[in-house]
């Protein structure tokens, strides 16, 4: 007995990848159709040629002044920092210190771990996000706790256990070994079981041995499917301390790289300060960055080159960066994204920037053959966004002639009011 449902309201969603130099091309539908069977996408297309794709007795949720797209893609965020976003006054190896590792300690008590991850999982579906690549802690129990969280609720998510053994506080160190077998475990425990995947996570360059960033490049080889996630070239102190740990090495990149962590499911975050080895290394080797400009800003880091990014064929995803980020909202993270380029005299086009917060995250996470549009068969994650939810928005609304304009100003003036429902597998599991 299959179970469908269909859905009536706008529809909008990207079909394919950017050309070079191009847009990714899109479907819109102002009164559109999405039929789901089995967790599925069985049908998309314009209300008016639905009746003969909707088998009779189907139900119909209409959502008649609402956006139906993909759920959005969060390629980088950290649940163990959401008790310390908004932390006043460091950047980023300061505020490491000052806030970051006194926060995470915490989470060597299980319980803790659980009630955050839960109260995290809460926060991405209501923010619209249903796939998020995140860090944990260094304690195996902050890793268990997020996939059983994100198990029960059927998330498509990517998770892995920090890996750090310097240059951080004694409680949250591991060993090259410890930390390759701990990660170890939580691979045969976790990873390829139902929507989750596993991402081997040396935090950054500065807090790992070369021993331990080989060990995790030990991982990478030996399970397929794997990926690698960590931080690169965020902070000017940050790069200057990287040289100091690692003389020889040609470029911070380059420290990765001699430990194996290279590849088409490596997922670096920020990316600010790169030379240009860097990014051809990065392209030569697709691997991928993950853009999260309210981070950027928050800790004064920098401005991430998105035109470099696309000159040099270098995927990226959008990211919050919570608890450096200082927001879940991705509506708001691509506002920050526009600034950060106009910064640097371009303007990010809201079709990209979505684009970049749906199917773009997923083909940045290697998940763009199951994710991230409405082509039958793909899995039916999907948000309803509300564009009239402030008398602002409903406002500025009347005076837009186009949905160009009408996307932009959601991703200027919305944030998490704009989410109406988030849908996961076809289930709702959020509803404002
Ligand atoms: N670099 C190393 N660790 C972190 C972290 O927790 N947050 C950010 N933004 N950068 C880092
Ligand atoms: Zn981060």
């Amino acid at each position: 007995m299959h179970q469908r449902q269909a859905y009536r309201g706008g529809v909008l969603h990207f079909t394919g990848h950017p050309e070079q130099g191009s847009e990714a091309p899109y479907e819109y539908w102002p009164d559109g159709a999405l039929l789901i069977c089995d967790g599925k996408v069985e049908w998309v297309g314009p209300w008016h040629a639905a009746a003969e794709q909707i088998p009779d007795a189907t139900p119909i949720k209409e959502y008649p002044h609402h956006l139906l797209i993909p759920g959005f893609v969060d390629t980088h965020i950290h649940y163990p920092q959401t008790q310390m976003i908004a932390a006043y006054g460091e950047q980023l190896l300061d505020w490491l210190q000052r806030y970051t590792f006194p926060v995470e300690m915490q989470f060597a008590d299980p319980d803790h771990c659980a009630s955050v991850a839960r109260w995290f999982l809460d926060e991405l579906l209501r923010n619209g996000t249903t796939t998020a690549l995140v860090f944990c802690t260094v304690h195996p129990g902050s890793v268990d706790a997020l996939f059983q969280e994100a198990w029960e609720r059927r998330m498509r998510l990517i998770a892995g256990k920090v890996m750090m053994d310097r240059n951080a506080p004694e409680p949250l160190l591991d060993t090259p070994e410890t930390g390759y077998a701990e990660s170890q475990a939580l691979i045969e425990r976790w990873h390829g079981v139902d929507r989750l995947a596993y991402a081997v996570t040396p935090r950054f360059a500065p807090t790992s041995s070369l021993e331990q960033l080989a060990m995790a490049g030990k991982l990478l080889k030996q399970y397929p499917g794997l990926y690698l996630h960590t931080h690169l070239s965020e902070n000017k102190d940050e790069l200057a301390w990287v040289h100091e740990l690692y003389p020889d090495a040609e470029n911070y990149l380059a420290v990765y790289d001699q430990a194996g962590l290279l590849g088409s499911r490596s997922v670096f975050a920020h990316g600010i300060h790169l030379c240009d080895e860097e990014w051809q290394c990065l392209a030569a080797t697709d691997s991928v960055l993950a853009h999260c400009p309210s981070s950027n800003l928050f800790l004064g880091s920098g401005l991430f080159n998105l035109e470099q990014a696309r000159s040099a064929g270098v995927r990226v995803g959008m990211g919050t960066d919570v608890g450096a980020g200082t927001s879940f909202s991705m509506l708001r993270t691509l506002g920050d994204a526009y600034k950060v380029q106009q910064l640097q005299g371009e303007s990010l086009n809201p079709f990209r920037a979505l684009y970049m917060a749906t199917l773009g995250g997923a083909k940045a996470l290697s998940l763009d053959h199951l994710i991230g549009t409405f082509k039958p068969g793909y899995e039916a994650d999907f948000t309803v966004l509300d564009l009239e939810s402030t008398p602002l928005m409903q406002q500025r609304l009347t005076y837009c002639n186009d949905l160009a304009e009408r996307l932009f100003v959601l991703q200027t003036l919305g944030d998490d009011r704009c989410i109406e429902a988030t849908y996961v597998l076809g289930q709702c599991l959020f509803q404002k």
